[in-house]
């Protein structure tokens, strides 16, 4: 490296984790520190910036710099070696008298990946709410005008288009339960729930509660826990939700008149939880999953059969519940499916 960068700045800059390059008059590289190397070409120095970061628009906005503007900055997106979204900060440092001469401005590079990804994770899962939400309302304002004008005087009609609303409506409010489920789940993510809960009361619990929607099916709920322990540390209004959603999947997903069993075991060790635990399966007869299905389930909003899942007041937001619940219990959720035989979920829930 040239003279132009004494010890005491190129220390300074080397500290900083983030990749920094000092350009001088001629948009020449006098310097990059360690982290800079990754993104810039090799053989940059003292060449034009265009050879080692040929990107137009970082180096009309370093131009503009070394000639005399105070700031500039670009957004850019690199694909290779690895997709990533840059900021790119290009500050005139031509005043600054503790710089040794000819550098006279200070590139510095951040990568805004992960904030991008989180961005466009949240646009999209507000438009995929106002979507969802949207149908439901669309239904109720199209029968609401019938009802006004051509069912006027049509009392079985009024009947038939009342009950549809009342189902929508429904459906809309089991929408934004789930969703405040959701944001409350999302929100105690960070902290291990603390309560003892025996597992088995709750499975207790969800069967008095899910009984009934097995017998309009003439599905039988069979239940078989193991006698060893079933008390761990967790939060009970979450996992009742958990098996809650899970049970109810398995009597509408599975084939009427078939039994969805219910089992507990202790697994004293769990690779993805690095030990023991308890293990709570739930496992239905019915057309089960297709492999490639399989690990989108647990996406926000995402149904096999959209249509089929709608008919049965489905929310798609059930499994992705599910899964934050368990891993805000350190758990691992485990879901086996064979086409046209039926799925297995599986909750292990660290002891
Ligand atoms: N036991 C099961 N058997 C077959 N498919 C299932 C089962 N459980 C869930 N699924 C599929 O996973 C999708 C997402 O489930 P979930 O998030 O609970 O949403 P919802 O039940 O509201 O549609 C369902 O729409 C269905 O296609
Ligand atoms: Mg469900």
């Amino acid at each position: 490296m040239t003279t132009v960068i004494d010890n005491f700045n190129a220390h300074l800059l080397e500290a900083f984790p983030d990749p920094v390059v000092l350009l001088n008059r001629a948009r020449e590289v006098v310097f990059a520190n360690q982290a800079a190397h990754e993104v810039l070409e090799a053989n940059y120095n003292d060449r034009d910036l265009a050879q080692s970061f040929p990107v137009p628009d970082v180096l009309a906005a370093a131009e503009a710099v070394v000639n005399g503007e105070a700031i500039r900055e670009v957004d850019i997106s690199l694909s290779v070696p690895v997709p990533r979204n840059l900021k790119i900060r290009i500050v005139s440092i031509a005043d600054a008298v503790a710089m040794a001469e000819g550098a006279v401005a200070l590139m510095v590079f951040q990568d805004i990946s992960s904030e991008t990804l989180a961005e466009q994770m949240r646009q999209d899962f507000v438009a995929n709410v106002s979507h969802e939400l949207r149908s439901p309302i669309a239904s109720l304002i199209g029968i609401i005008e019938t009802l006004q004008g051509p069912a006027k005087d049509d009392p079985e009609g009024r009947e038939r288009f009342l009950s549809i609303m009342g189902d929508e409506s429904q459906r809309m409010a089991r929408m934004i339960d789930d969703l405040l489920s959701l944001s409350r789940v999302e929100t105690s993510e960070r902290l291990r729930p603390q309560e003892q809960v025996n597992v088995i009361d709750l499975l207790e619990l969800t069967r008095e509660l899910l009984i009934g929607r097995a017998e309009e099916r003439k599905m039988e709920l069979v239940f078989d826990f193991a006698a060893d322990i079933s008390v761990l540390a967790g939060d009970h209004d979450e996992l009742m939700e958990v098996f809650q959603n899970l049970i109810d999947n398995a009597i509408k997903y599975g084939r009427e008149a078939s039994s969805v069993r219910i089992t507990t075991g202790l697994v004293e060790h769990i690779p993805e939880i690095g030990g023991a635990g308890i293990a709570v399966a739930i496992e239905n007869k019915g057309d089960g999953i297709a492999p490639d299905q399989l690990p989108r389930l647990t996406e926000r909003f995402y149904r096999v059969d959209k249509g089929r899942s709608r008919k049965l007041g489905g929310t798609g937001l059930g499994l992705a519940i599910v899964k934050h619940i368990v891993s805000h219990h350190r758990g691992h959720l485990s879901i086996k499916s064979t086409l046209g035989k039926g799925a297995t979920f599986t909750v292990y829930l660290p002891l």
